[in-house]
């Protein structure tokens, strides 16, 4: 960090990468795809997030769920959130979707799992819902925009929806506080801040409060969300066409 602030500090051109790039010689995605010990342990690390939260979302989010009969976890790695849902949700057909060295030795292992590779900045399988959890934080609002356009085609394109077409997304809202009116508290703040350094100097994103978010998602097309639920510093957000 110290010399990334230096090379930018001065009255020279900033350097266009983060300091993660300079460290490493290369963006965080490509070392995780190039360095199997680095991509694993990434993997694990979200593996076990995945298992925390997969619990708390299926167990107070029902709802959120309820008359979906697809629904794509785009970015799922390894698939722990999408195995937690489609094991509570077995008429849900769900698919993980990430880069094709995450999901090429995975396999589903009930009736409505399955795994498919690809590049998100290029094609969705089409499904009812796409779930984004931990997604758009490590990208820019730039390049989220073109995420969530090609969700929202991905939803647009998918058949027996009943008119429930939706992308749920899981990330933090800055400084939100929640319908019971709870204030958020110092330690959740502390943690929403530390997120937004750690975007900022491993990847191309950030945190972003409210209105940073409504921003992009009228960017991208959408019309409109609403925050309904909300996981220590973490909210999960429902967007519609
Ligand atoms: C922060 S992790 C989140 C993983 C998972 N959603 C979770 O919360 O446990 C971001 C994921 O996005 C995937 N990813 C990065 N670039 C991608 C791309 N262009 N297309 C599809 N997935 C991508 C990574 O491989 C990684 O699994």
């Amino acid at each position: 960090m110290g010399a990334w602030l230096q090379m930018n500090g001065g009255d020279g051109p900033a350097t266009i990468c983060t300091p993660f790039e300079m460290e490493n010689g290369m963006p965080f995605w490509d070392l995780a795809a190039q360095e199997p010990r680095f991509g694993n342990l990434f993997d694990e690390a979200m593996e076990a997030d995945s298992k925390l939260l997969g619990r708390e979302v299926v167990e107070e989010c029902g709802g959120v769920f309820e008359g979906l009969k697809s629904l794509v976890d785009v970015g799922g790695g390894t698939g722990t959130m999408a195995k937690a849902i489609a094991n509570s949700f077995p008429s849900i057909n769900c698919i993980v979707f990430d880069q094709p060295h995450v999901v090429a030795d995975l396999q589903g292992i009930t009736h409505n799992l399955g795994f498919v590779g690809g590049d998100m900045f290029v094609e969705i399988p089409p499904a009812n819902a796409i779930l984004l959890k931990w997604i758009l934080h490590d990208w820019s609002d730039e390049e989220s925009v073109k995420i969530l356009k090609k969700c929202r085609e991905a939803i647009l394109l998918s058949k027996n929806d009943e008119g429930n077409k939706k992308i749920i997304i899981i990330d933090i809202v800055v400084g939100h506080v929640d319908n019971k009116e709870k204030m958020v508290d110092k330690k959740s703040i502390e943690t929403q801040l530390m997120f937004d350094m750690l975007m900022m100097s491993t990847v191309t994103g950030k945190e972003r409060n409210e209105s940073e978010w409504k921003k992009i998602f009228l960017a991208a097309g959408f019309t409109h969300y609403k925050i309904t639920h909300t996981f220590g510093f973490r909210s999960l957000i429902e967007l519609y066409p």
